[in-house]
């Protein structure tokens, strides 16, 4: 990922596709992710992607946006979404795992649009509820998903320390 800002050449795209992830996409998937979270994990995303190839269709969703003219090849964001069914005593759910927009495409609409994709593609599996778990100091993803309509659900999450 260019670190350099491109903000206005993003700024004034009016457009950007969201489509579904491909083979050429990862490497720029995982400098996105290490420019993010500051942790570099390519073993992980190499794995991941490899079993992303293997799910049947309907059962993970993988979508990358990027822009459009002069920004053809700028990955501007990713989403990961999975449907697990009947864990945990719940019905199938679609569970959003992953997300991310590069820092100097923020708040242009890019993680909503991610967003939107994912909940159609879950829709159209006939997936009626979106889960996704978050760090309670993620003040960020806080405030967004809650603008996109997210809400504290039904579960808790419980955990144990098990160091000796
Ligand atoms: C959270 C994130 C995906 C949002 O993406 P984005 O493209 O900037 O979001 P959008 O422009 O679509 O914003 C949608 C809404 O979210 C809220 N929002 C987004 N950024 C916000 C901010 N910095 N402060 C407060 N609210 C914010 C707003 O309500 C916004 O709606 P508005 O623009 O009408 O006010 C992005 O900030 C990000 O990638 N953060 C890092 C995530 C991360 O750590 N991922 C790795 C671990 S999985």
């Amino acid at each position: 990922v260019d670190t350099g800002s491109k903000r206005e050449e993003i700024e004034s795209q009016t457009d950007l596709k969201v489509r579904l992830v491909q083979d050429a996409d990862l490497t720029r998937v995982i400098e996105l992710d290490a420019l993010v979270t500051g942790v570099a994990k390519d073993t992980y995303w190499h794995e991941l992607y490899a079993r992303h190839r293997q799910r049947s269709e309907g059962e993970e969703f993988f979508f990358v946006a990027e822009g459009v003219g002069a920004l053809e090849s700028t990955l501007l964001g990713y989403v990961i979404g999975e449907v697990r069914a009947w864990e945990f005593g719940s019905e199938p759910c679609g569970w959003l795992f992953a997300l991310a927009v590069r820092p100097d495409a923020r708040q242009m609409g890019v993680g909503e649009q991610l967003m939107t994709t994912l909940s159609d593609a879950f829709r159209n599996v006939d997936v009626t509820t979106m889960r996704t778990m978050i760090s309670r100091d993620n003040h960020l993803f806080m405030s967004f998903f809650r603008s996109e309509g997210m809400m504290a659900g039904p579960y808790i999450q419980l955990e144990k320390d098990l160091k000796p």
